[in-house]
Parts: C-alpha cells; structure tokens; sequence
C-alpha cells in the first residue's frame, strides 16, 4: 500500500481548476476525498465525471462556521485565484484566505491533520531578488488592488507558521507559480487559457504591458505533483516551499508560441499594463528538489500541446 491508498482527504477548493486536478490524483491513489467549495469559481460538472465511489462534495463557503469532517489530511486551495476574480469581491477574498484557513487550521487541529495549504508566488509582490528564494520576505504594496490577494495569503501563511510554532500544527505551504493546464476557463482573465481562447477564435492576441515582464508557467499536472509530495514527505512538515517551473519567459515569448501551436498569425496588441503587476517572477526550486524530491518534468511547449485539442468548455463562453 502507498503512502496515498487509505487515507482520508478534504479539498477545499476541489472544484477549482487544479483543486479538480488534485481530487482526481488523489482518488486514482484509492483514497477518500471530500470536497468543500462554494462554486464561486468552481464548477461541479467536471468533479461528476470523476468515479463517484470515494468522493464527496458539499457546497459551502469556508469562511463560514460549518462542520467539517474528520480527515487525515486537508488541502487549501479555496480561494479566487486570478486578479479578475480576487478583486471583483475583495472583502470576500479577504474572509476566504483569513477566516478560512484558520477554520481549516482548527478542524487539522482537531483531528491530528497534517494541513497543506495553496499559498501563491503574490507573496512575494513584485520582488526585488531573482530568482525567488522562500527566504525572500516579498515587496508587497499593502494597500493596492492587489493587496486583497497577496496579503491575504500572507496573512494566511503567517497564522499557520505561528501554529507551527505555538501549537506544533503539522503544516506544510506550498507558494505555488503560475499554472496552467486543461480545465482553465478564458473568462478568469489569467494569460495562457486567454491567449489560447484568442488564438483559436482567430483574434488578436492582447498583452497587459509591452510583454517584457516574464513569468514561470509550470504544469498543472508538475504542481499537483509537488502538492502530492508536500502532503507525503514527513520532512516538509513546518516548512515553505516554492512550487512552479524555474524556466522563465516573456509574456511575449508566450504569446508567440501560443500563436505559432493554436493560431494562424494572429495579431498580438498590447494594452495597458495592471496597477502593481510584478516584472519578474522565477522560483528558486532548490529547497522543494532537495527536501521534496521534486522536478517539474513537463517542458512549455509539451504543456501547451496539452490544450491542443480541448475542446474546453468555458474557452466558448466568453470569446
Ligand atoms: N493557478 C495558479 O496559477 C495559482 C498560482 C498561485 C497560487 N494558486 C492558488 O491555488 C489555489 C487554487 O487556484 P486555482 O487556479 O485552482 O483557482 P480557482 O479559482 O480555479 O479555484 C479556487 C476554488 O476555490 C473555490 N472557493 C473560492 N472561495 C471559496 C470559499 N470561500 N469557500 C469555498 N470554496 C471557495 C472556488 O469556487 C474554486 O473552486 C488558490 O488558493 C490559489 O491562490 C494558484
């Protein structure tokens, strides 16, 4: 039996886009799953296509008191992840990351849970080091748009690593870099699923900025792979670790290659760059290779074939 055939698993966040991902790596495993999400950006549909045997799924919002069941572990995923989504309410997304670890954290608590929580790449705001370090305290404007977001997962983060001091909380953060992969929606405004919703429908391709910022996509299929290891290895219990793909690329190099897998020479036009979007972002991988024993293995353009021929389902809805 594998460390993941018999144990019990909340996901919080499931029916998001690599929540979803995660249920079904970890029901494959033969463990129980329950998840817990509120559908805000969810869907239910694709988490019905999955076998029904070990999997329950309640729909509820997180920051609300509720009752949670008893598990060996729990991962949280719930929260808006893309700036569309996490600015449109954010007070809201200022309850889920705040008000809803610390349930999660208590319902661990409880239950002797090991606690895996989905921190971001936004702790570290618009960094000053390159590549990223998990030492890096982040260059984070508190109070701009993005504030909401970024730090609210500080926040979160900071809850967490004071029960891991105070209370001897079995937790482990995962600051996850940008994903991509099947199952993202165009309609959340992040740079991949929308570059290839405007390459299929034979639009132009826009760009926030002039599309020298870069940034670091690793596959969803690599980040559920090192959430995996996070839950399993005893020795990331209290620690921080980046999880994303140390290979950098323009926005422009993306949108380019995009172009060339899914387009027929689309034009790329650029529009105006987001209050306090960061320049540069590139995981240090080191302390996850080192102590998780994990490598992203999927290179950019065999991720992006991935998408190749998907039909996705909300790639129609707003394009
Ligand atoms: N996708 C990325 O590139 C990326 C990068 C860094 C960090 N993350 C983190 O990973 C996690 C998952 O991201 P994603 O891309 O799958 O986002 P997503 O928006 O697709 O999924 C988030 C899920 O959380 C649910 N949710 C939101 N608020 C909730 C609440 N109050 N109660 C219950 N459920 C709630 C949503 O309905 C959705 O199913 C997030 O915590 C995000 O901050 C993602």
């Amino acid at each position: 039996m594998t460390f993941w055939g018999n144990k019990s698993v909340l996901v919080a966040g499931g029916a998001g886009f690599i929540g979803r991902h995660l249920v079904e790596a970890v029901l494959h495993s033969g463990s129980k799953v329950y998840v817990l999400d509120d559908f805000s950006t969810g869907q239910e549909e694709p988490l019905k296509a999955l076998d029904q045997t070990n999997l329950i799924v309640q729909n509820c919002d997180i920051s609300q008191p509720t009752t949670l069941p008893q598990v060996d572990i729990i991962y949280n995923l719930a929260s808006p992840a893309s700036p569309v989504h996490y600015q449109s309410d954010p007070i809201r997304t200022w309850k889920t990351n705040i008000l809803g670890t610390l349930q999660l954290l208590e319902a661990a608590q409880t239950y002797a849970a090991t606690f895996v929580q989905a921190s971001t790449s936004e702790v570290y705001g618009d960094p000053l080091s390159h590549p990223q370090k998990e030492t890096d305290w982040g260059h984070v404007n508190p109070v701009g748009p993005r504030a909401c977001y970024d730090e609210s997962k500080r926040a979160a983060e900071t809850v967490l690593m004071d029960a891991v001091r105070t209370l001897d909380a079995d937790v482990r953060i995962a600051r996850i870099f940008n994903t991509y992969g099947p199952g993202m929606t165009a309609s959340d405004g992040r740079a991949i699923p929308n570059f290839v919703a405007q390459a299929k429908t034979g639009k132009a391709l826009t760009i926030h900025g002039d599309g020298t910022q870069t940034r670091s996509f690793c596959h969803v299929s690599d980040t559920v792979a090192g959430l995996l290891r996070l839950g399993e290895v005893p020795a990331a219990r209290g620690e921080i670790f980046n999880i994303g793909n140390s290979v950098e690329n323009t926005i422009l190099e993306i949108a380019q290659e995009i172009v060339a897998l899914f387009g027929n020479g689309n034009d790329i036009v650029f529009e105006n760059r987001p209050v306090d979007d960061p320049q540069r972002r590139r995981p240090d991988i080191k302390k996850a290779q080192d102590l998780l024993g994990w490598t992203p293995k999927v290179a950019l353009r065999e991720g992006l074939m991935t998408l190749l021929d998907r039909d996705e389902p909300v790639l129609a809805d707003t394009l």
